[in-house]
């Protein structure tokens, strides 16, 4: 089993929701977090509410150069990265082609800025995020998990092909990297995961369209929606089990998993 304590995380998207109970669940436990996000005041106040054992950097995880800092930035500040969770998201959704109830006809399409700007944060982003800190982890002989957060989405949500696909994608990235690490006999040092919550309670649900999301809640059987620290204590466990990797562990309060029309 490895420990909290004294290990350092690397935590994008840290200064809200997800990202930021992961890293007081961390910093709480004895270890260090690096939290990076796009957004430079609620990553200040992030820091002020955690106050020790912090450091953060402003990092947009769609920019190369950004990811390569914050890596860096993680190795010179607490000398190791164990834990990486690019947590960095966001949604944009709507249906692919609308179409008008009356004429039958295509009255909206989704943006090609839509799909795109989901992707390529949701996606790319985390892409570059984990392969610049995973180079780090290597070259400097660190022990730990890589962390990738899916989605219950990634089965495929009906207004969601933007978020759908990349979360898709990123849920069969733990397969792909612990079968790399394998072939170079690396995977019982650094293992990967992904978790694929339901609906968490975090601002990026402010983005969902309310009635959409009182339906759904209605088939959640928990009757709530998932707490933030709820994601955090399952990556926190997930950490420290080394058994646990190249997989995808969904945590949703019994949501009935299929695309809701
Ligand atoms: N909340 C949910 O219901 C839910 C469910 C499943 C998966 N998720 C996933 O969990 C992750 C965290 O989401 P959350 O619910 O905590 O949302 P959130 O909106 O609370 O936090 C997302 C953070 O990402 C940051 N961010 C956005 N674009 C960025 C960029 N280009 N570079 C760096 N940072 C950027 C934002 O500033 C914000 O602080 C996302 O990947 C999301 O898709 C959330």
């Amino acid at each position: 089993m490895l420990e909290i304590k004294d290990s350092v995380a690397v935590i994008t998207g840290g200064a809200s929701g997800i990202g930021y109970s992961l890293a007081e669940y961390w910093i709480n436990r004895g270890g260090k977090a690096v939290l990076a996000d796009v957004n430079p005041e609620s990553l200040n106040m992030a820091a002020q509410k955690l106050k020790t054992r912090v450091a953060t950097l402003q990092c947009d995880v769609r920019n190369e150069q950004d990811c390569t800092k914050l890596a860096a930035f993680a190795m010179d500040t607490f000398g190791a990265v164990n834990m990486v969770a690019p947590c960095a998201g966001i949604i944009k959704d709507g249906l692919m082609i609308d179409i008008d109830t009356e004429t039958g006809k295509v009255n909206n399409k989704m943006s090609f800025e839509q799909f795109t700007s989901v992707i390529n944060i949701n996606l790319t982003g985390v892409f570059l995020t984990i392969r610049e800190c995973m180079e780090q982890m290597v070259n400097h002989n660190c022990q730990g998990l890589i962390c990738l957060i899916s989605s219950t989405g990634s089965l495929g949500t009906a207004g969601q092909i933007n978020y759908s696909a990349a979360k898709a994608a990123v849920s069969v990235m733990p397969r792909v990297i612990t079968a790399e690490l394998f072939r170079r006999k690396m995977a019982h040092k650094i293992r990967c995961v992904a978790i694929a919550p339901g609906y968490v309670k975090t601002p990026i649900l402010e983005g969902m369209n309310k009635t959409a999301l009182d339906y759904i809640l209605k088939k959640v059987p928990i009757g709530r929606l998932i707490d933030p620290e709820e994601i955090a204590s399952l990556a926190g466990e997930l950490f420290c089990n080394q058994a646990l990797t190249g997989d995808v562990f969904f945590i949703h309060g019994g949501l009935r998993l299929d695309s809701k029309g």
